[in-house]
């Protein structure tokens, strides 16, 4: 069978097939609305959920992104992404090479513990739908996840912070969209029945930290969980660009990650000598 011009064009066409955007010349339709009329109609983070969700978000769902998004931006120098982006930086990187060598440190332990969040809260969540009451469930949950897992649950816990400030307020906010009826509290319900486990079987508090609130925002929103982990490498892009850019202007070479009169420990063998007959 031969294959003619427009069977070749059908082919090129469904292998780059997208339901997100639509162009042609004159004309760009975003999940089907045209571009002019979002322009100074939708923020940012509504249009952060018409790209990934399809639909135009609520005031209320686009109210709880937008505080998310604003909580995650930056943690200060010390925290491995930024100091990457500034030390990346002066050692001659372009703004967009700083920004990728950051992002790419945002993973299970720093900045990417929200997706493992939101997948612990739903495999309680399902514990619950199956049956049993929300203390059990969680107890249930946790402990097959350290099984999995080990005994650090994503989302609690933080380095610096005795309590993180940006977990009260955020799940302050919750709160309210949870009395408007935009959300149902489930899983931020979920999310302080782990706290206060943690509580109970821990010597010193274990608090919800950045990705655990955020965590619990994205799972009420229904973003899938891979999803809190981009949606914060969007936010914390903010604050790697600032840092870099901000570093760019010190004119600073090849900076290390300490001030360099600061010694690190060496721990390997003591001074020896090759035989040399
Ligand atoms: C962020 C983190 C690395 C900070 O750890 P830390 O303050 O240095 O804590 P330590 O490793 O010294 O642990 C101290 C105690 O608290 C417990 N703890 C700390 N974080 C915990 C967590 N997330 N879940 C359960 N226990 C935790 C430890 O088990 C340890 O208790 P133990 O002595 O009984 O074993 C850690 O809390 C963590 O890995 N959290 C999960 C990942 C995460 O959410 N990262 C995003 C951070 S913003």
């Amino acid at each position: 069978m031969t294959t003619t011009p427009t069977d070749l064009e059908t082919l090129c066409a469904d292998y780059w097939s997208t339901s997100i955007i639509d162009i042609h010349p004159g004309s760009i339709k975003v999940r089907g609305y045209p571009i002019q009329e979002l322009i100074g109609s939708v923020s940012f983070p509504q249009m952060i959920w018409l790209m990934l969700r399809g639909e135009l978000p609520g005031h209320g769902e686009a109210a709880l992104l937008e505080a998310a998004l604003v909580a995650s931006v930056d943690h200060g120098p010390h925290a491995p992404s930024i100091a990457i982006s500034r030390i990346a930086t002066s050692c001659g990187l372009p703004l967009n090479g700083a920004m990728a060598s950051a992002l790419n440190a945002l993973d299970d332990v720093h900045g990417g513990a929200g997706q493992q969040a939101v997948e612990l809260y739903a495999a309680i969540a399902e514990r619950i739908d199956s049956g049993a009451a929300l203390e059990a469930a969680v107890e249930a949950g946790v402990d097959a996840f350290i099984v999995t897992h080990g005994k650090y649950l994503p989302g609690f816990g933080h380095r610096f912070h005795p309590v993180d400030p940006r977990a009260g307020r955020l799940l302050a906010l919750v709160d309210e969209q949870v009395k408007a009826g935009t959300i149902s509290g489930r899983y931020a319900a979920i999310a302080r029945g782990v706290e206060a486990l943690l509580r109970q079987r821990k010597d010193k508090p274990v608090p919800m930290n950045i990705d655990g609130v955020t965590a619990v925002i994205y799972a009420e929103l229904g973003f899938a969980p891979e999803l809190a982990r981009g949606i914060f490498c969007l936010a914390r892009a903010v604050g790697i660009l600032a840092h870099a850019w901000e570093q760019r202007g010190r004119h600073e070479r090849n900076k290390g990650p300490m001030p360099r009169q600061i010694p690190y420990a060496y721990t390997g063998a003591p001074e020896r000598h090759l035989d040399n007959e």
